[in-house]
This record gives C-alpha cells, structure tokens and sequence, in this order.
C-alpha cells in the first residue's frame, strides 16, 4: 500500500494542484481526503470537484458548516462560510450546483479500514475536536482519544484540522513528534503504540512553514511531505474575490 492522505485544502486551487502533482510523482495508489475541502479560500468550486478524484473523502467541519450552520465560528470563518455557500449557489449553473450540494451533502464522519480510522478531528469527535501538542500533558483528554471510539480498536488515526501536522503516540508519557524532529518519516510498522498521526493543511497551514502539508503511509513507515506552491496565484484569488477577509490571504503568506 502507498496510500497518500490529505485534508484541509480550504478552497486553495494552487495548493491542491501542487500536491496532486507531487502525489502523482510519488506513485501513491490512491488518496484518502480528511476534510474541508472548502472554506476560507476562493476556489471552493474546482477544489470540490478535484476532490473527486479522492477515493476517500470525509466530512470537515467546514463542510458541516456550509450545511448546517457555523456554530462557533470566529467572524472571519464564519464570513468565509457565508461567501461559500453563494459560490456553490450561483445563478445559471443549477444542475452544477446540485452535484456540488449533493457531494458535500453525502460525506461521511469517519472511515475504518483495517486497522486505520480516518477523521477529521479526533477519535472522540471525528469532526470538531482539536488536539494540539500541548494536550500530551492532558491525560484525561489523551486517554479519552486513544480509547475513541469504543468499538474499533485501532493501531492509527490519521487526523486534521488543527493543521499542524505530527504525531502523538500512545506511549508513558503521551508523546508529541514534530516532523521536522524526527526527519519527516515516523516507522511505524515496528512499534507496538498506537499512534494519532495529523496530517497538516494542504491549504493552509500554521505551523510556520506555508508550503503545502501532506502524509504519505506505506506498509512501513509515514512520510510527512511538504510542498511549495504559487502562493502568489491563491492571493491573486483572493484580490478577485473581495468578499473574503484579507486576513485569510495574509496567513497564507506566513503559514501561520
Ligand atoms: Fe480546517
């Protein structure tokens, strides 16, 4: 298996294409997607339908937003959700539409597969929960997430949206691996923990470095990937579409 496993591209064409590309290199055989596709950026429309091509893809917070409602959303990503939902209603283009609607509409929470859960969030809560680093020292909080959900016992879950990428294992004491500590590579095969392995952003990452974040896992390790791209033409969008915040575009130039 050489699987490719993304999440987080928040309507970023350039980002998308980029590590599509890179994927594509890497001779990856399929690529499994964590959610929000969209939110935040300006091209929600051609990022859904390159997700397609996804043989995995699972329902973000973003997309629960764009559905139901942005309940606890600052005013800038609920701005961004606002915007979304227009785009994915424009006028004339109905049937299009339609399958945009229907595609968001139907994506699940969580995937099992073998003994591999895919989330968005967390084990306990696969779309809105956060862990960050700093939760090592959360026993309660750790125990709760690798004992998640109960009824799956599995050896690694990959994650998103905090869209800082690494990996928390499940020894004494909870661990945090930063990629940029541990060579970007994580064998995993050999080690009897558990391990919740957070993918970083495709589309906006925050953790300092904004080039484009993804994992790639094949039978015996993780590859953490990190790949530049046109940053210029996502913030060329953004001036297209002045109905997004300025900030989201600033951020990207940072990757914070
Ligand atoms: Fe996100």
């Amino acid at each position: 298996m050489k699987r490719a496993v993304i999440s987080d591209i928040h309507a970023n064409h350039a980002a998308f294409e980029a590590v599509l590309a890179d994927i594509e290199e890497q001779g990856c055989e399929d690529i499994y997607c964590l959610g929000d596709i969209i939110g935040y950026g300006p091209d929600p429309r051609i990022c859904i339908t390159l997700a397609g091509k996804c043989a995995l893809n699972l329902l973000g917070n973003h997309e629960e937003a764009v559905l139901f409602g942005a309940i606890g959303f600052n005013p800038k990503a609920k701005a961004a959700i606002d915007w979304t939902k227009e785009q994915l209603s424009i006028e004339g283009q109905e049937e299009e539409n339609r399958e945009m609607w229907n595609f968001v509409g139907g994506l699940s929470k969580h995937h099992k597969e073998g003994d591999i859960l895919y989330v968005h969030g967390s084990p306990r809560d696969p779309t809105r929960e956060y862990v960050f680093k700093q939760d090592i020292r959360d026993i309660p909080k750790m125990d709760a997430l690798f004992g998640a959900p109960p009824d799956f016992e599995w050896k690694v879950c990959f994650a998103g949206h905090t869209h800082h990428p690494g990996i928390f294992s499940q020894s004494t004491p909870y661990m945090f691996h930063d990629p940029r500590e541990i060579d970007h590579r994580y064998e995993y095969s050999t080690r009897p923990e558990r391990i919740l392995v957070n993918v970083g952003s495709v589309g906006q990452p925050r953790d300092g470095d904004k080039r484009a974040s993804y994992v790639i896992i094949d039978d015996e390790a993780l590859h953490f990937r990190r790949i530049e791209y046109d940053v210029q033409r996502t913030l060329d969008r953004f001036e297209e579409n002045p109905g997004l915040p300025d900030y989201l575009a600033q951020r990207l130039t940072e990757g914070k």
